[in-house]
């Protein structure tokens, strides 16, 4: 993926990693559009930063993405870069019926939102001149944190899902480049992390990330250093000794 001259839509782009990589992406030159639930974020956002556009969108809702795709399609029929960013990420007691309704949603937003967005982005995806599509996955795809179950669950699906959308693109010669990013712990809002010293500074991880891109345009997945421990404990055999560390966490 080139990083200039693109036209990106960002989901979940009201705040951490969607907001931050579309700062970057819009001063890098590039059309950014972000969206999201948080109506008063989105006017903030294009108030603070002109040229930035945006719009609601759900990803839980299939009619909330249809209509995103139809207004991608009128308002910017040169889209060519689709950013799945969305997510959630609870805790759940899997002991706690409780818990259900939890596990429900984190499938409903991170999975289910990520594969409907797919199916309505991509016929405005093939054939622009460097069309991509960015699934934001996690570390914990590779090795799951045992607090939030049904999250690691999505993402390793997502990772499993992003491999499979890179082979049938590739087969169809559609020239959509797949590019999964696999973050660390970043400090976002997310799982309250955002003053979290073992979690990675937000500006640090976008910079890393940018750079991999930046080295390797062609790259199927985008992973710091930082994530490398988790990402390569199966391949190198440290599999249960990262899991043991993750397992310590929160529990
Ligand atoms: N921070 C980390 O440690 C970390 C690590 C690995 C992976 N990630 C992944 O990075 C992505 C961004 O997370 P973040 O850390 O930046 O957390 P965040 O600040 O909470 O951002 C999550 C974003 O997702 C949006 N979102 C949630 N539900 C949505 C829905 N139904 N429809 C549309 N947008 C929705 C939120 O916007 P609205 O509320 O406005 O809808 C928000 O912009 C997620 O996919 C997450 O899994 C994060």
């Amino acid at each position: 993926m080139k990083l200039t001259g693109n036209t990106i839509l960002i989901t979940g782009g009201t705040s951490g990693i969607g907001l931050g990589l579309a700062l970057r992406l819009h001063e890098a030159g590039n059309k950014v559009i972000v969206a999201g639930r948080r109506k008063e974020l989105l006017d903030e956002i294009t108030a603070e930063h002109p040229g930035i556009d945006a719009f609601v969108l759900d990803v839980s809702d299939p009619a909330s993405i249809a209509r995103a795709a139809d207004r991608v399609a009128s308002s910017y029929p040169e889209l060519n870069v689709l950013v799945n960013n969305a997510g959630i990420m609870l805790r759940e007691n899997l002991l706690d019926p409780a818990s259900l309704p939890v596990a429900e949603d984190h499938v409903t937003v991170n999975l289910l939102g990520t594969i409907r967005m797919t199916y309505a982005f991509l016929p405005l995806l093939t054939g622009k001149d460097g069309a991509a599509v960015m699934n934001v996955t996690s570390a914990l795809a590779f090795v799951p944190l045992p607090i939030t179950p049904t999250y690691n669950a999505t993402k390793a699906a997502l990772h499993s899902f992003s491999e499979s959308l890179r082979v049938q693109l590739a087969q169809a010669d559609a020239g959509v480049q797949v590019i999964e990013v696999a973050p660390p712990g970043v400090r976002t809002t997310m799982l309250d992390q955002e003053d979290n010293e073992d979690s990675m500074p937000l500006d640090d991880f976008l910079t890393e990330t940018l750079d991999l891109l930046r080295e390797r345009p062609d790259a199927k997945e985008l992973v710091v250093e930082r994530a490398r421990f988790v990402r390569d404990a199966e391949a190198n055999g440290s599999y249960d000794t990262v899991l043991a560390q993750l397992s310590g966490i929160g529990a």
